[in-house]
């Protein structure tokens, strides 16, 4: 099937990463251009590039500063004079379980200026661009998670600032893009958990993976493809062009979380 992705260019943030890096692969066999950021990995950033068939060009930077995400804008424009979809994927996850009442300031600004402050950064940098450039087109995909729509017990940073960006954001954001690209369109994807450097710590331990399958239909943690596919399919205005302001979870049916272990459970105090 025909994305008419074809020389769109596509910034994708995260690209050195697993979402990121199967994202970038797939836009490039549709034929788009693209800018690959990365921040600290670069070495998995070149190693793409080598797997990549289409012009591209990588750019580095921490998208927490203001002048960074300026940089890696200019980057794009310079080289492809401008930008028509932006994936956000770049993120972190605190591999900490660390309950509100022990979580540190330190650590609730760290992940809100990475998960939250730096889409907000990226979302700003794009719609300026779409303003001086005007395309027919343009879309932009946000890679929230399914902590925004269930919560993370131990993780109330990370499910606050995917949250802000998957509710708050998407659906501001997809009003005010048609003031500037009367077409444009603002969607977001919510992985559940998806094997990448991200989640390896956690899914090396079966009883995590077991407690994670046992609230889906499907019991398989997700590929980093099929988050990739879910991004093309929204950033796609031949596939999606009337699907603006949606949250699409890539979680192969998930219903919730286990909070607590059998033994845990006393049915007949009940
Ligand atoms: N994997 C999962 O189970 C899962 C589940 C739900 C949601 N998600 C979301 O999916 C997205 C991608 O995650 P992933 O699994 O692909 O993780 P990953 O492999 O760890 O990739 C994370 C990416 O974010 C970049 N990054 C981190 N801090 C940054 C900063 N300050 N400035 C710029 N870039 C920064 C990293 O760059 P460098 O590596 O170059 O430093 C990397 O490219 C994230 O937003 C994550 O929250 C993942």
């Amino acid at each position: 099937m025909d994305t008419g992705l074809q020389d769109k260019v596509v910034l994708v943030t995260g690209a050195s990463g697993g979402i990121g890096g199967a994202a970038a692969r797939l836009f490039d066999r549709e034929g788009a251009v693209l800018v690959l950021h990365g921040y600290r990995n670069l070495g998995n950033l070149h190693a793409l590039q080598e797997e990549l068939t289409g012009d591209n060009v990588l750019v580095s930077a921490d998208l927490t500063q203001e002048e960074e995400v300026e940089h890696l804008f200019r980057k794009a424009l310079d080289r492809f004079r401008r930008v028509d979809i932006l994936v956000a994927t770049a993120g972190i996850w605190p591999p900490e379980d660390e309950p509100i009442h022990r979580m540190t300031l330190e650590r609730w600004n760290r992940t809100i200026a990475t998960d939250l402050t730096s889409v907000f950064l990226c979302a700003r940098a794009f719609f300026r661009t779409l303003e001086r450039t005007k395309p027919e087109s343009a879309a932009l995909v946000i890679v929230g998670s399914t902590a925004a729509v269930f919560g993370e017990e131990g993780h109330a940073d990370y499910a606050a600032a995917k949250a802000g960006i998957t509710y708050g954001l998407t659906r501001t954001l997809k009003n005010e893009i048609v003031r500037i690209v009367p077409r444009g369109r603002v969607n977001a994807v919510c992985p559940g958990w998806t094997r990448t450097p991200m989640s390896a710590a956690g899914l090396a331990d079966p009883a995590v993976v077991t407690r994670v399958l046992q609230t889906r239909a499907h019991t398989r943690v997700a590929r980093p493809e099929d988050v990739a596919s879910a991004i093309v399919f929204l950033s796609s205005d031949r596939l999606a062009g009337h699907i603006t302001g949606e949250i699409l979870a890539v979680a192969g049916g998930m219903e919730g979380r286990l909070l607590h272990l059998p033994e845990e459970v006393n049915p007949r105090e009940a």
